[in-house]
C-alpha cells in the first residue's frame, strides 16, 4: 500500500531510486514520482500509471543527483493523477516529501494552513505534511519534521528533503520504513525485499521514530522526546534472486511454482524424531481458547486453523476478521491466546486486532512470513513462514505454508498438553511438497478449463469441511486476478439461497476429494446437475470414478490419508485455474486493479 524508496551516497540516484521503486510496485501501482537533490535544488517528476511510464518520462529529462527520494501509489484520498502522485512539495518547492499511510485530521490542517497562505494543489491527504514542515522548517528539517508530525494524527512512513540539507529524514508511525546501510550509501524502503540489490544490512524502524539518514550513517530518536533509540543492525535473509521472476512470466506463477519447496522450508528443522520443535516463548498448557484474526487469504488460513487445531489439539478456537475484532470489545480473557496470520505482517487491521488483544492482557502469536515487520515485531512470540518474499499481489505459497504452519502448530499444542502425536500425520505432511510437485508437472487439462471458462462472468465455489475455506480460498483467487465474480460456500449452505443462481452458464468447481463427507458432495453435485449448473470437480483416489460420472470436467489431485492436510494439495489447482484464466484475458494477474500487496492502512 504505497512504496517508499529513498537513496543518499555519490552515486546518480535516478537509476536506483527507479530499480527500488520496481521492486517496490507491487505495494501500489497508479502513479509513480520522484524528487531528486542535485545541490542546489529540487527536481521533481510524477507520472500517472507504472513505474514503467515514469521511466519512460525521465529518459527524456537528464536529471541528476546523488540524493533522493521516491514514491509508487496506491490511491486513498483523490484520484490517480499526476497532482496527486507523490512527492509533494512545500509552496517554494524546497521541501519534498513521500508518504505512506493516512492524515486523518488532514482537513482541518488543511484549513489552517490555507489560512495561513499555502497554496495547496492536490487532493491528497499527504500534501499537508509538505506544508506542515515548512511551516516550522527554520534551517534544520528534522526538527521541523518532528513539530509538524506532532500535530498529525493518523498513521505515516514518510521521508522528507530539503533543497540545503543532505540528508533524508524519515519517520514512522504505523507504515512500515527500513534505513538500508550500504558503503558510503544509505537507502530507505518499505520493505527489505527492495533493498536486496543494495545492501542486506537492515535497521527496521518502529513507531514514533524519527531518522536523519545522511551518506555515512544515521540517527534515529523517539518522535515524542528526541532521545536516541538503541537500534539494531538485522541481516536480511532473502537472496536477491528471489525477487526477480526468473524464467516465469509473472510471480505468481513463479510463487505457485515454489510451494512444494516453501513448505519443505515451512517445516525444516521443526519436526525431529516425531516431535514438533516450535520455537514459542510462551506456556500454551494453560491456554483454554483460542483466537485467531487476519485478513483477506489469511483469513481463509484463519478459518483452515480452526478445524485443524480443534481436530488435533482440541481446544476451541474462534476467528475472527481483523477488522471485525478490534473495533468489536472482544471479550478476551488471560487465557486466551490471540493468533494474529499475516503474510506481511503489516495489514493495518491485523496489528490494530493484536495491539487490542495485548491491551486485555492475552498472550499473543504471530504466524507471519515477513521478518522484523509490525506484528512480528509486536506479538509476545511468533512462528516464520520462511516461505521467501511473496511478491504477487494474490497470495499463493504464504498460504499453504501457513496451513502447513499451523498444522505444526496444532501438534506442538497437543504435544504441549501430554497428547500423542500420530505419526502417521507427521509422515504425510513431509509427503505433501511431492505431491504439489505432481500437479505442478501435470496442468493441461487445467489449462483447458481455464480457456474453456475464461468467459463466464460468474462461478460457484463449494466444499465442506477443510474444504470450506478451500472453496472460499478459490473463489477469492478468481476474482482478484480474472475480475470474474465468484462466490466459495459450504456446499451444505447452497441450497438455502446460491442455488439459485445455478443455471446452464454457471460453472461450479466442487472440491469433492474422498474424506468424510465426499457422499454428501455427490448428492450436492447431483443438486446442481439437476438445474443444469456444468460441474468442474477437484477429485482424488477411488472418489474420483463417483465423481467423473457426474462432473464435465474433473481435475485428478494426489491423496492423503489425513483430511486436515488436504486444502493444502486441494488449493493448488484453484490457483491454477485462477492464473490461467487471467492470462488468457491478457489481465497483469501480478497487479490487478484497485489492490496492493500489503494493506497498511484501515
Ligand atoms: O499480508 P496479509 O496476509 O496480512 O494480507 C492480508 C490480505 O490483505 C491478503 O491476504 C489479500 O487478501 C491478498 N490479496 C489475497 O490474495
Amino acid at each position: 500500500m504505497c512504496g517508499i524508496f529513498g537513496y543518499i551516497g555519490d552515486k546518480n540516484c535516478v537509476p536506483i531510486l527507479i530499480g527500488g521503486l520496481k521492486k517496490l510496485e507491487y505495494r501500489g501501482y497508479d502513479s509513480a514520482g520522484i524528487c531528486v537533490a542535485d545541490g542546489c535544488r529540487l527536481t521533481v517528476v510524477k507520472k500517472r500509471g507504472k513505474i514503467a511510464d515514469l521511466e519512460g518520462s525521465l529518459r527524456l529529462k537528464k536529471i541528476i543527483g546523488t540524493i533522493g527520494i521516491a514514491h509508487t501509489r496506491w490511491a486513498t484520498h483523490g484520484e490517480p493523477n499526476e497532482v496527486n502522485a507523490h512527492p509533494h512539495t512545500d509552496c517554494c518547492g524546497k521541501i519534498a516529501i513521500v508518504h505512506n499511510g493516512i492524515i486523518e485530521n488532514y482537513a482541518p490542517l488543511k484549513k489552517l494552513l490555507e489560512q495561513e497562505g499555502h497554496k495547496i494543489v492536490s487532493q491528497t491527504d499527504s500534501e499537508v505534511l509538505a506544508h506542515l514542515i515548512e511551516k516550522f522548517y527554520a534551517g534544520d528539517l528534522e526538527k521541523a519534521v518532528i513539530q509538524a508530525l506532532k500535530i498529525v494524527d493518523g498513521a505515516f512512513g514518510l521521508a522528507a528533503l530539503h533543497e540545503n540539507e543532505d540528508r533524508i529524514v524519515v519517520a514512522r508511525r504505523g507504515s512500515p520504513l527500513i534505513v538500508g546501510i550500504g558503503k558510503n550509501e544509505m537507502l530507505i524502503s518499505s520493505d527489505a525485499a527492495a533493498l536486496l540489490n543494495h545492501t542486506k544490512k537492515a535497521v527496521y524502524m518502529a513507531d514514533n521514530e524519527v531518522a536523519s539518514v545522511t551518506k555515512n550513517g544515521y540517527i534515529i530518536k523517539h518522535l515524542n522526546g528526541g532521545r536516541l533509540a538503541a537500534k539494531k543492525v538485522d541481516k536480511i535473509k532473502w537472496a536477491a534472486a528471489q525477487v526477480e521472476k526468473g524464467d516465469f512470466a509473472h510471480f505468481m506463477l513463479k510463487e505457485i511454482y515454489e510451494q512444494p519447496e516453501t513448505i519443505e522450508n515451512a517445516l525444516r528443522g521443526r519436526i525431529k524424531h516425531g516431535r514438533i520443535k516450535l520455537s514459542i516463548e510462551l506456556n500454551v498448557s494453560t491456554v483454554r481458547r483460542i483466537i485467531i484474526t487476519a485478513c483477506g487469504t489469511s483469513w481463509h488460513s484463519a478459518l483452515l486453523g480452526k478445524y485443524i487445531i480443534e481436530s488435533l489439539a482440541s481446544i476451541p478456537v474462534e476467528v475472527d476478521y481483523a477488522s471485525e475484532f478490534r473495533y468489536r470489545s472482544p471479550l478476551i480473557k488471560r487465557d486466551d491466546l490471540v493468533v494474529a496470520i499475516s503474510q506481511s505482517g503489516e495489514t493495518a487491521d491485523t496489528l490494530g486486532a493484536i495491539r487490542e488483544a495485548k491491551e486485555k492482557f492475552a498472550k499473543t502469536l504471530g504466524i507471519i512470513n515477513t521478518v522484523g515487520s509490525s506484528i512480528a515485531r509486536d506479538v509476545d512470540s511468533g512462528i516464520y513462514l520462511h516461505a521467501g518474499p511473496e511478491i504477487g499481489v494474490a497470495s499463493t505459497k504464504a498460504f499453504t505454508s501457513q496451513v502447513a504452519v499451523l498444522i505444526l502448530f496444532a501438534l506442538y499444542l497437543r504435544q504441549a498438553r501430554g497428547g500423542a502425536l500420530d505419526k502417521n500425520i507427521i509422515g504425510e505432511l513431509c509427503g505433501v511438497p511431492q505431491k504439489i510437485r505432481h500437479i505442478l508437472e501435470n496442468t493441461s487439462g487445467i489449462k483447458s478449463i481455464a480457456q474453456r471458462f475464461k468467459n463466464s462472468p460468474n462461478f460457484l465455489y463449494l466444499g465442506r469441511g477443510v474444504n470450506f475455506p478451500v472453496a472460499l480460498e478459490g473463489a477469492l483467487k478468481l476474482k482478484e486476478v480474472s475480475y470474474i465474480h465468484a462466490e466459495g460456500y459450504p456446499a451444505a449452505e447452497m441450497k438455502h439461497g446460491p442455488i439459485a443462481l445455478i443455471d446452464k452458464k454457471m460453472p461450479v468447481v466442487f472440491l469433492a476429494t474422498e474424506d468424510r463427507f465426499l457422499n454428501k458432495i455427490l448428492s450436492n453435485i447431483h443438486e446442481v446437475k439437476a438445474r443444469g449448473g456444468i460441474i468442474i470437480a477437484v477429485a482424488n483416489g477411488n472418489g474420483s470414478k463417483k465423481v467423473r460420472r457426474l462432473a464435465e470436467h474433473i481435475i485428478t489431485v494426489p491423496s492423503t490419508l489425513k483430511s486436515e492436510l488436504s486444502p493444502i494439495i486441494n488449493v493448488i489447482p484453484l490457483q491454477l485455474i485462477a492464473y490461467y484464466i487471467a492470462n488468457a484475458k491478457g489481465i497483469n494477474m501480478d497487479k490487478p486493479r484497485n489492490l496492493a500487496k500489503s494493506v497498511t492502512v484501515e
